[in-house]
């Protein structure tokens, strides 16, 4: 089985790259499932049902969400209609949608998404390792492969959430930094896992924004309104794929095999 995942989509730049390059790269790459962080999609901040709507009918199966994923009231109402779209599963009890997904992928293998979110310099929500424990119990046994969004800004809350994981599911990405790690590979216990799968979207401003904006925030302090980047678009994914034939993992599930950065640009 082969998984897409695309890291985090940001603005306008980041929709039509993934417009522009993801049909082809399932083709050509013959993926069964593809999962994205949507959470910037909508100029930066938030996603919108219009744009959730559109992102999933462009080929992306899950999206997955973080802090952003609130900045737009709209989607307050969407959120619990649409189940393909995540928000982290660890903020508080009663917010609208939900932080996991189960389906079915093209090659009928049966799949779950968990979207999480880390604590350190971020909202004090609740605990995402904990929270990982109590929504992995509730999954079906059926369930074979299993993809973690880990939505974190420091290193080590996410490389200690790989090693915490290693083992129960098929894949941890972690995302929201929107620069890529070069730390891809597959843990002991059959986890595939990097630090941060990196940006799709303008790299030509401070991760995903006006460089000129967020320079000038630096300089004076004062609160701003930032637009989005232009220029160097990319898309930076990772590519998964399972070992299907070979033993299962401690829960039953997909063990990975390898775990490949990609990054696809528009010329
Ligand atoms: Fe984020």
């Amino acid at each position: 089985m082969r998984v897409l995942f695309v890291g985090d989509i940001v603005g306008a730049p980041g929709r039509l790259v993934v417009r522009d390059r993801l049909a082809d790269v399932v083709s050509q790459r013959q993926i069964d499932l593809v999962i994205a962080n949507g959470e910037n999609s909508a100029s930066g901040f938030g996603i919108t049902p219009r744009l959730a709507d559109e992102l999933l009918k462009d080929g992306i199966d899950v999206l997955t969400g973080g802090n952003h994923s609130w900045d737009r009231k709209e989607i307050l109402e969407y959120l619990p209609h649409e189940p393909r779209l995540l928000r982290p599963a660890n903020f508080p009890e009663g917010n609208p949608g939900s932080g996991l997904y189960v389906g079915t992928a093209k090659n009928g293998v049966k799949y779950a998404v968990l979207n999480l979110q880390g604590r350190v310099f971020m909202t004090q929500i609740d605990d995402p390792f904990r929270k990982a424990d109590s929504e992995l119990e509730k999954l079906p046994a059926d369930v074979a492969f299993v993809l973690v969004d880990m939505h974190a800004e420091t290193t080590s809350e996410k490389v200690a959430m790989g090693w915490y994981l290693d083992g129960r599911v098929t894949v941890m990405v972690g995302t929201h930094t929107h620069v890529a790690t070069a730390d891809e590979h597959v843990l002991p216990q059959g986890t595939a896992y990097i630090t941060d799968v990196g940006m799709t979207g303008p790299h030509g401003g401070v991760i995903g924004m006006d460089k000129e904006g967020i320079v000038r925030k630096f300089l004076n302090g004062l609160p701003a309104r930032f637009d989005v980047a232009s220029g160097d678009v990319q898309m930076n994914c990772v590519l998964v794929e399972t070992d299907d034939d070979g033993p299962r993992n401690a829960a039953g599930r997909l063990r990975a095999r390898s775990i490949e950065r990609l990054r696809f640009c528009i010329d």
